[in-house]
């Protein structure tokens, strides 16, 4: 593909099961892609693309990550928010620390990285993209979650805004929302509650973590990354303040 007809992307949390797998397929569409995660994962991170390391919990962190999109590419058409961690705890006692850290990355992140990406998503040729791997918790709660429930709630709602903002210039925003995929976000609570009700990992599965999934499947990253790929392609353009559900029936209940 010519170079002055690829496209530019930045995906955070790139090292991780979802944004790599978003990273790999995207490259396969001839996307140009800002690989970003924290410095450790960004140093050993070998998948395509440009790695680039950042706090995205710091305002710094996403003005540099646009900085460098725009610098290493010319342009920038894509944001996939994807970056996240998950925290288990009962409010009264959920540490403060990471009910911050969680809204920082997970709701924070994208409109910075929305805000600061901006005059570049106006200026792409086929229209300016956004999306955010947001998750089933963006539209239904689950105990001990608050951080999590409540950021990814937020980031439908930043996307919902950011659409209509969007719509006279060609800018498109929507949320995938994905039930349990198969990544270490899920394997840490698979074995995290494992220890705390005392049951096998496999039980653990199929009778904790996979209740609210009528299909007692995980999804594979791959799944979630050939969604984004539509969503982000030449079909996708009409898919706008939207969540795109992907969860093996959790939400039809
Ligand atoms: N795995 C699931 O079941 C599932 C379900 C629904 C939604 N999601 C969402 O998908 C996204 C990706 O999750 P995943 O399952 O691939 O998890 P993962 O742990 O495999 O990947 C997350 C990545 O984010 C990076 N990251 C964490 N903090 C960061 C920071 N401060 N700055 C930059 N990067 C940071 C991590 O280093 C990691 O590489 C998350 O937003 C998650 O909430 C996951």
């Amino acid at each position: 593909m010519p170079r002055s007809q690829r496209r530019a992307a930045i995906v955070t949390g790139a090292a991780g099961g979802i944004g790599s797998a978003i990273a790999a397929r995207l490259d396969k569409d001839g996307v140009d892609v800002l690989a970003v995660d924290l410095a450790s994962a960004a140093a050993t991170y070998s998948g395509p693309g440009v790695s680039h390391a950042a706090d995205l919990t710091t305002r710094e962190g996403n003005r540099d990550t646009v900085r460098a999109a725009v610098e290493t590419f010319g342009r920038l058409d894509i944001i996939v928010a994807n970056a996240g961690f998950q925290h288990v705890a009962p409010v009264a006692d959920f540490p403060e620390d990471r009910w911050d850290a969680l809204l920082a990355l997970m709701l924070t992140s994208p409109f910075l990285l929305a805000k600061y990406g901006w005059p570049a998503l106006l200026e792409a040729p086929q229209g300016g993209r956004f999306l955010v791997i947001a998750s089933a918790h963006a539209l239904v709660a689950s105990p001990f979650k608050a951080g999590y429930v409540a950021a990814k709630h937020g980031a439908l709602g930043l996307v919902k805004t950011l659409a209509l903002e969007g719509a006279d210039h060609g800018i498109s925003a929507c949320a995938i929302c994905p039930g349990y995929v198969r990544t270490r976000l899920v394997q840490q609570q698979i074995a995290t509650q494992a220890k705390a009700h005392g049951l096998s990992e496999d039980r653990v599965l199929d009778d904790v973590i996979l209740t609210a999934q009528p299909v007692k499947r995980l999804i594979e990253p791959e799944e979630v990354a050939e969604l984004a790929a539509f969503l982000l392609g030449p079909h996708g353009r009409s898919f706008t303040g939207t969540p795109v559900s992907i969860d093996q029936g959790w939400t039809a209940r």
